[in-house]
Formats: structure tokens, C-alpha cells, sequence
């Protein structure tokens, strides 16, 4: 069902904070390992080498970045909102798509928010969460991909093309 005054499609600031997000997630799930020589070294109390002190700052302010702009993102989510899923999808694969968004979500929180404890405050617990968290979105975010295409090349829908070309326009 269309609601009133939903918007018909992503803007170009939602849109272009959706994929700088993906690529910097992308970034960080590969470098991600770079950090711990120097997490251990100040972990131990020892002094890290300065180029694992580089790596290290690389992880942390890219991560950072990954939480001002998620946000910002959710704020134009809750104020403009985002379009509806296609009327044509059934219940159950609305449902898949709202968690699958919710978890990808929760992740661009808590991903940063967990390696900062564990950065600043020496919070180890926080390490093995933020740890565990990168084979959990590696699968939600294979999941969320192979539904994007699986809508565009088998179902054709227009759901990925409207993460791709923005839309001003309000549903009437
Ligand atoms: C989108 C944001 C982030 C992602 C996707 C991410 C991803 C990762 C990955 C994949 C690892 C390696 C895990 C492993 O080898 O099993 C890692 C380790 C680590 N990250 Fe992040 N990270 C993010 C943000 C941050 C931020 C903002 C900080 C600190 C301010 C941080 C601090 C750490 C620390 C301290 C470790 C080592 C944890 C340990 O060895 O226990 N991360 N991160
Ligand atoms: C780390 C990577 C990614 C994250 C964190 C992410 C996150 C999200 C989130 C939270 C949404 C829900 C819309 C919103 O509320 O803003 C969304 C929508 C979407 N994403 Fe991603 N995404 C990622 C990668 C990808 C990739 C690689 C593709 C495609 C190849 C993709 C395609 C889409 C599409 C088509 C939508 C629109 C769905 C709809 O309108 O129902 N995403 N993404």
C-alpha cells in the first residue's frame, strides 16, 4: 500500500551516503587487521612501531567518518523517510527486507561505537563484540547484495535503480 506523502524514491544525499558508507565499510572489513599490532602493543602497555601507529589512525578515523555519516543518515531517514517496499513482494519478504535493513543499521552504530570502547577505554569485551561482528555483515551485507540483484535481473523490480538515480518527488 502506498501511504500519503511517502517519498517515491532516495534523494542524491541519501543515495550518496548509502554507497560512500558501503565502500568505506567494504575498506574497513579489508584492513580491519591492521589495527591489532598496535591495539596489542598498547594492550601490553608497550610502545607500537609508528607504522602500525599509521595503521592504526587509518581504522580508527575511517570508522569514525562511517559513524557521523550514519547519523546523519538516519536523520534524513527519519525526516524525509525512504520508499515503500514494491506493493508486488510478499509479506514475508517485506518483512526479510526490514530486518535485513535494521541489522545493516545497527551495524554502521555499532561497529564504530564498540571499536571506539575498545580503543579508548581499553575495553576488551568490546573488542571480541566488534570482533565477531565482521562475519555477521559479511553475511548481511551477501544477503542484502544478492537481494538487490536478485530485484533487479530476476524479479525487475525498479529497487535498485532507486538506490541508484534519486527521486524528489513525494508518492501522491
Ligand atoms: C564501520 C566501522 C568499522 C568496521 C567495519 C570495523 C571492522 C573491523 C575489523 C574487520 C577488525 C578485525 C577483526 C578481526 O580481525 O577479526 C577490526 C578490529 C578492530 N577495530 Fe574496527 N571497525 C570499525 C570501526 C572501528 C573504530 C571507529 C575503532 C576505534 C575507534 C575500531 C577499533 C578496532 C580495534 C581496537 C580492533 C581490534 C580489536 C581486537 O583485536 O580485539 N574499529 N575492526
Ligand atoms: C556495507 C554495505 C551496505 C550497507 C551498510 C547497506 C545498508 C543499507 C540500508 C540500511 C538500506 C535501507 C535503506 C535506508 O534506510 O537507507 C539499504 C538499501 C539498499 N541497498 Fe544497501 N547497503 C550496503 C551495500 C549495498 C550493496 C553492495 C548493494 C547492491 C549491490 C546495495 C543495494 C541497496 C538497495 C538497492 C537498497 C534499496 C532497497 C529498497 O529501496 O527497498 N546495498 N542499504
Amino acid at each position: 500500500m502506498t501511504v500519503a506523502n511517502e517519498p517515491a524514491g532516495y534523494t542524491r544525499t541519501q543515495i550518496l551516503l548509502h554507497w560512500t558508507i558501503a565502500v568505506l565499510i567494504v575498506l574497513q572489513l579489508v584492513i580491519g587487521e591492521d589495527i591489532k599490532p598496535a591495539y596489542r602493543a598498547f594492550s601490553r602497555g608497550t610502545e607500537p612501531a609508528t607504522a602500525d601507529i599509521f595503521n592504526a589512525n587509518i581504522h580508527v578515523y575511517v570508522g569514525l567518518a562511517v559513524l557521523a555519516l550514519a547519523i546523519w543518515r538516519f536523520a534524513v531517514r527519519l525526516l524525509r523517510g525512504v520508499p515503500a517496499a514494491p506493493p508486488e513482494e510478499s509479506v514475508l519478504l517485506k518483512r526479510i527486507a526490514a530486518a535485513t535493513h535494521f541489522l545493516l543499521y545497527l551495524f554502521i552504530f555499532g561497529m564504530p561505537i564498540t571499536g571506539a570502547l575498545a580503543w579508548y577505554f581499553s575495553f576488551r569485551a568490546m573488542g571480541e563484540i566488534h570482533e565477531l561482528g565482521k562475519p555477521v555483515i559479511i553475511i548481511v551485507v551477501g544477503l542484502h547484495t544478492a537481494a538487490a540483484l536478485w530485484h533487479h535481473f530476476f524479479v525487475k523490480s525498479d529497487v535498485l535503480v532507486r538506490m541508484l538515480r534519486p527521486s524528489a518527488r513525494r508518492a501522491p
